[in-house]
């Protein structure tokens, strides 16, 4: 099964425009996210009902708990903070609700779909596990691919079937898997990268196949600028496209 896996829209509905065309030019079997589907951005409530117009699967991202347990609210330093209490003014209630259920993780084929890090962490950044945790983790699941966001960065480590990890880096293009082996994959970021490279990314992959393919798509950063700027959000959110 070819899997589209798009993480960390943030309500950048250009981006995520683009990135939805660019799954239907490249051919995927079903288009999954990883959450974090509001927060920053200025169209969160578009993001979330073109999202269930789709009938796209997500799980819960850190931004989606923020905004539906009061409690969660005190993770976010002092501008995150404040887009999330703006774009929780921007959000209709059902929309509100629809964002509470959403799954702390998902299981599509063979992969297991999480925010931040196997088992089921919403918070726990990519980055911030060592070669002993991946194991740890990854021993944790019965999944041989399991798909990540949070970080906004794309990365991957390799749990060949003989043992061992190797850490490795991705980028635009085409990457061999091996059937046999297990996989973590951070899949960066739709909304807001925070790579060095301002395009929307996202990966599609195929452990049965053997390829994981990241691609690199360009979108309309100024229009979503100029909205961040007259709603009055945070300038950071905006400068961070750029
Ligand atoms: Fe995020």
């Amino acid at each position: 099964m070819r899997l589209a896996v798009l993480s960390d829209i943030h309500g950048n509905l250009e981006a995520y425009t683009a990135v939805l065309a660019d799954v239907d030019q490249a051919g995927a079997d079903q288009t999954a996210l990883l959450g974090d589907i509001v927060g920053y951005g200025p169209d969160p409530e578009a993001c979330v009902e073109l999202t269930r117009e789709l009938g796209l699967p997500s799980v819960v991202g850190n931004h989606e708990l923020g905004m539906t347990k009061r409690a969660a609210l005190t993770w976010f330093n002092p501008t995150a903070r404040r887009s999330l209490e703006q774009n929780m003014e921007m959000l209709s209630q059902d929309s509100l609700e629809w964002l509470a259920a959403l799954p702390i993780f998902l299981i599509l084929g063979d992969c297991r779909l999480v925010h931040g890090a196997p088992p089921d962490s919403p918070r726990t950044y990519y980055f911030e596990l060592n070669r002993e945790e991946i194991l740890r983790r990854m021993g944790l699941i019965d999944e041989p691919v399991c798909l990540v966001g949070h970080s906004h960065e794309l990365g991957m480590a390799h749990l060949p079937a003989s043992g061992g990890l190797e850490r490795l880096t991705l980028g635009q293009g085409v990457s061999r898997l091996k059937p046999s082996d297990r996989y973590l994959i951070n899949v960066g970021a739709v909304g807001q990268p925070r790579d060095g490279d301002n395009r929307a990314k996202y990966v599609i992959v195929d452990h049965q196949e053997g390829t994981l393919e990241v691609r690199y798509v360009k979108y309309d950063i100024q229009a979503t600028v100029d909205k961040i700027r007259r709603l009055g959000l945070p300038d950071f959110n905006a400068d961070r496209l750029l």
